[in-house]
């Protein structure tokens, strides 16, 4: 049976490579960003995906959205909550707009699309709902006191959600990446990148978004039915749970 899923940002990095990742798995997968139209259009010629432009910040256009999709591509079976920004400052220099734009995009707006996925997946008996979290979620990290939130956040609402979509079919998972590749990166600092982030990291390298998307596309698969309210963590050994 072909599958129909949704990845949010997934036009370009981790995102890009989970969507690839479950085209070549069989699924009919739409791809969501939130602007830049140059990035999106290259991803679509050259995977033949189809992307979305809309904010996952705002509900009526995630609605909206989940509508269009459903319109061109059927139900959606799988969603990939995968969109995400960092606004990263000490606590004591962080703003309550780097606050609000981190907790709007990363935390409201997996509300906000899986909201409206639910209701289709509980009447068809059938989801996989998979969220990308973040190593820095599970262990904290120095002014990333909003990103961080967010991304415990993430966690807390899978599980409850698990628990709720258990006898309706629908599997509820995290996928925690650790350092990866991707321009999300480019913001770190050399030095930092070099002297403090790679040492940590046991394999001795940074993953790269493939890696990510493999252990998306394990979840989301039909036989992953009894995996369900668990937190894959993908860091190369740098944080264990
Ligand atoms: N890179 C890492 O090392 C790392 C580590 C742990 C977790 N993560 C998590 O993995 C996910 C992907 O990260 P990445 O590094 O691949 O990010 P990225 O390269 O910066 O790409 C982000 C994607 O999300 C989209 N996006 C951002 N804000 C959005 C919004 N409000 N509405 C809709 N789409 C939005 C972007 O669209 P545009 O192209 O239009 O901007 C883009 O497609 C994020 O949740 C991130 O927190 C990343």
């Amino acid at each position: 049976m072909t599958r129909t899923a949704i990845v949010t940002g997934g036009s370009r990095g981790i995102g890009a490579a989970i969507a690839k990742a479950l085209q070549a798995q069989g699924c009919q997968v739409a791809a969501t960003y939130a602007g830049n139209d140059e990035k999106a259009a290259a991803f679509t010629k050259e995977t033949g995906i189809k992307t979305y432009k809309w904010d996952v910040a705002d509900y009526e256009a995630c609605k909206a959205g989940v509508a269009q999709v459903e319109a061109d591509l059927g139900a959606v079976d799988i969603l990939v909550n995968n969109a995400g920004i960092t606004r990263d400052a000490p606590f004591h220099k962080m703003t309550p707009q780097q606050w609000h734009e981190c907790i709007d995009t990363n935390l409201n707006g997996v509300f906000n699309m899986t909201h409206n996925v639910w209701g289709g997946m509980r009447e068809r008996k059938f989801g996989r709902i998979v969220t990308i979290s973040s190593i820095n979620g599970q262990k904290g990290q120095f002014a990333q006191a909003n990103y961080a939130a967010t991304k415990a956040g993430d966690i807390g609402f899978t599980k409850a959600l698990a628990q709720e979509g258990a006898r309706a079919g629908i599997t509820v998972n995290v996928v925690a990446p650790g350092y990866i590749n991707t321009e999300m990166m480019s913001t770190i600092p050399e030095k930092v990148m070099n002297e403090v982030i790679l040492p940590q990291i046991p394999v001795g390298r940074l993953g790269e978004a493939d890696e990510i998307a493999r252990a998306v596309a394990f979840l989301a698969a039909d036989d992953a039915g009894f995996i369900t309210g668990s937190t894959i963590s993908a860091n190369g050994g740098q944080y264990m749970t």
